[in-house]
C-alpha cells in the first residue's frame, strides 16, 4: 500500500449542498480537507457528524482568518463554493451579491497569492450565459448575464483571467447547470431555507411541507410553455471537482468547463416525474414569470468529458429525483 500523503485542500462553502458532496468525494479519494464556511446557508452537523473533517466557522472575506488558515495548514489548492446563489434574491439585493461573491472572492484570491497557493477550482454558473441564442450552450457561447447573480460570477471569471495572466495562479472554472439529487447513501442532500430550487421544492409539496409548487411563467417559447433546464446529479458534479483538482495538481493549465447532462426538462416535466417517483399528490399553482429567468438553458459538457475524462454516473432525471426523494424522506421524516 502506498504511504504517499495526498495534498490538503481548503473547501470554502463545504457545509453547503454541492460543497458537502465534494468534500465526501475528496476524502474518499484520500485528500485531507479543511472546510471554511460562515454557516449562513450551510450545516454544521453535516461537516462534523457526516463528513468528519475540520470546520473553520468564518467568512471568506476575513483577511486575517485566511492568513491564519494558510499559516496553520499546508494547503495545496482551494475549491471555492462559498457564495450567495439565488437568482431572485440577487435581483432584489444586488449589492449583497456583488459584495459576497465578487469582493469576498477577491479577498480569498489575494490571501492565496500571499500564501503562495496557486491552484483554484471555482463554481461558476450557466447563469453567466444569460439568454443564449443557440443550443446546446458551449464554453464559447456568449456570456451576457441577465441577473446580478450571473453577473457576479462572470466578474469572478474575469478576475481569474486577469490574475492568472499576472501571476502563477492556475484555475479550473466549472459552469454548472442545475445541481440536483442527493448522495445515494442518503446522508447528504439539499437543505436550503428558504428553498429556491425546483426539485426540493416539488418534494416539499409532495411531503405536505408546502401547500403547492408554483410554476413561474407558462408562456415561455418552449414545448409546454414552462422553463427548460438541464439537471445534473450533485454526485456527478462533485466527481468533476475531484477530476478538475487532479488536473491542476498534475500541472494542467487554466480551463473553463460546462457541467450538465445536455438534456433539457421543462418545469412541468419535472413535476410529472416527481409525481411518478413520490406517488404523492402535488398541488401546482401557476404564477407570473420571475425577472431574470431565461426560457431555456441546456449544456454541452463534451469538453469536460474529453479533457477531464468526466463521465456522469447518474444522468437520468428519474434517478436524480429518486435520490433526492429518499434523502428528504430520511431527513424530514416520511410524513
Ligand atoms: N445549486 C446549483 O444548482 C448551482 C448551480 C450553479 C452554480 N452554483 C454555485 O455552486 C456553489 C455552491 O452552491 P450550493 O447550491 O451548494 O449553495 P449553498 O448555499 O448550499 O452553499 C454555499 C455555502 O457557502 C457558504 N457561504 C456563503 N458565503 C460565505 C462566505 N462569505 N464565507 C464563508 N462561507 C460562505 C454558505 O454558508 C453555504 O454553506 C455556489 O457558488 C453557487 O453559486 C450552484
Amino acid at each position: 500500500m502506498s504511504t504517499t500523503k495526498k495534498p490538503c485542500i481548503l473547501v470554502t462553502g463545504g457545509a453547503g449542498y454541492i460543497g458537502s458532496h465534494t468534500v465526501r468525494q475528496l476524502t474518499a479519494a484520500g485528500y485531507e480537507v479543511i472546510v471554511l464556511d460562515n454557516l449562513i446557508n450551510g450545516h454544521r452537523d453535516v461537516v462534523e457528524q457526516v463528513l468528519k473533517v475540520p470546520l473553520i466557522i468564518g467568512d471568506m472575506a476575513d483577511k486575517n482568518l485566511l492568513e491564519e488558515i494558510f499559516k496553520d495548514y499546508s494547503i495545496s489548492a482551494v475549491i471555492h463554493f462559498a457564495a450567495y446563489a439565488y437568482v431572485g434574491e440577487s435581483v432584489k439585493s444586488p449589492a449583497k451579491y456583488y459584495r459576497n461573491n465578487v469582493a469576498g472572492t477577491l479577498t480569498l484570491l489575494e490571501a492565496m497569492a500571499t500564501a503562495g497557493v496557486n491552484q483554484f477550482v471555482f463554481s461558476s454558473t450557466c447563469a453567466t450565459y444569460g439568454i443564449p441564442d443557440s443550443f446546446p450552450i458551449t464554453e464559447n457561447s456568449p456570456q451576457v448575464p441577465i441577473n446580478p447573480y450571473g453577473a457576479s460570477k462572470k466578474m469572478v471569471e474575469r478576475l481569474l483571467t486577469d490574475i492568472s495572466q499576472a501571476s502563477a495562479l492556475k484555475y479550473v472554472c466549472f459552469r454548472y447547470f442545475n445541481a440536483a439529487g442527493a448522495h445515494p447513501d442518503q446522508d447528504l442532500g439539499e437543505d436550503h431555507d428558504p428553498e429556491p430550487h425546483l426539485i426540493p421544492s416539488v418534494i416539499y409539496a409532495a411531503l405536505g411541507k408546502r401547500k403547492a409548487i408554483s410554476i413561474f411563467g407558462s408562456d415561455y417559447p418552449t414545448r409546454d410553455g414552462t422553463c427548460i433546464r438541464d439537471y445534473i446529479h450533485v454526485v456527478d458534479l462533485a466527481q468533476a471537482h475531484v477530476l478538475g483538482l487532479e488536473y491542476l495538481l498534475n500541472g494542467g493549465d487554466s480551463q473553463i468547463f460546462n457541467l450538465g447532462n445536455g438534456q433539457g426538462f421543462s418545469v412541468q416535466e419535472v413535476i410529472d416525474i416527481a409525481k411518478e417517483v413520490t406517488r404523492r399528490e402535488i398541488t401546482v399553482e401557476k404564477g407570473d414569470r420571475r425577472p431574470g429567468d431565461p426560457a431555456i438553458l441546456v449544456s454541452s459538457s463534451e469538453k469536460a468529458q474529453k479533457v477531464l475524462g468526466w463521465q456522469p454516473q447518474y444522468p437520468d432525471l428519474k434517478t436524480i429525483m429518486t435520490h433526492a426523494w429518499q434523502w428528504h424522506l430520511k431527513r424530514h421524516g416520511s410524513i
